[in-house]
């Protein structure tokens, strides 16, 4: 993954209204921009097949486009989906376009290319750069201690833990004994039915290893990774992967 976009961490933020942005329109340059830094990104699972489709956004929020993610469904893929997801999500801030995942999106087309709709990122370009976050420690979020069990890894733990998540329900939980075994936490359903909060946390799973691996590259730690089928299930603690710090 391209370490420019681990400094679009501090500067990212959710538009949940575009108003105040702008009237700027993104250029067909850089549509194809956006198409191109796409095929570049890192899938976690590089055999599961995936598309976006850019089209118009209508709708109460002020955005310009939709940006919406498509993919086979296979073990992994709403992980997969949330880590090129959250890719491009980093990519777009860097491009002063600002964001909004947006889970309760309908989808024009609900299938492409014979795969499956899974979300969308709604879009418009930013008049003005100066918008993004300028405290990122400001933004609500657990404390560390909720979300890291073990000794603490400087410039990554406390970084992690501003992945974007639906509902910012936050469903990741960190184990560190030596290797960083990282499971999704079931429970905090906020305002989410069961299922939606079951589809939605895999999705911010991959948000999160996102940023594990931005965080983790930037500061020089080598790892593999190790992934675990997630069917979803609403135990506790679902182990979703284990990195071997090397
Ligand atoms: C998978 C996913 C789905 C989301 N769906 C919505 C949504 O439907 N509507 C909305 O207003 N925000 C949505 N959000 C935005 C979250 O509420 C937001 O990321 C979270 O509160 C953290 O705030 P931040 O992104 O500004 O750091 C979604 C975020 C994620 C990761």
């Amino acid at each position: 993954m391209n370490d420019a976009l681990y400094e679009m961490i501090f500067k990212r933020k959710s538009f949940h209204l575009f108003r105040g942005t702008g009237d700027l329109s993104l250029s067909d340059g850089e549509l194809a921009a956006i198409r191109t830094a796409w095929s570049g990104f890192t899938p976690l699972d590089p055999s599961i097949r995936t598309a976006i489709r850019i089209a118009p956004c209508l709708g109460p929020r002020g955005a310009e486009y939709c940006i919406l993610f498509y993919s086979e469904k296979k073990d992994g893929y709403l992980q997969n989906i949330g880590y090129l997801g959250e890719q491009m999500d980093l990519y777009l801030v860097s491009e002063n376009i600002g964001t909004l995942w947006l889970g309760l999106g309908k989808p024009d087309e609900a299938t492409f290319d014979g795969l499956d709709y899974v979300i969308m990122i709604a879009i418009r370009k930013l008049a003005d750069g100066s918008l993004f976050r300028k405290d990122m420690f400001k933004s609500k979020r657990d404390p560390v201690e909720k979300i890291w069990q073990g000794e603490r890894i400087d410039g990554v733990t406390e970084l992690v833990r501003f992945a974007p998540s639906a509902c910012n329900s936050q469903p990741w939980f960190v184990k560190n004994d030596g290797a960083l075994s990282v499971f999704r936490r079931f429970g905090k359903l906020g305002i989410m039915p069961k299922n939606t909060a079951l589809y939605f946390n895999r999705i911010d799973m991959g948000i999160f290893l996102a940023f594990l691996d931005l965080c983790l590259k930037h500061r020089g730690i080598a790892f593999r990774r190790e992934l675990f089928c997630d069917g979803g299930d609403a135990q506790p603690l679902t182990l979703n992967a284990v990195y071997h710090l090397l």
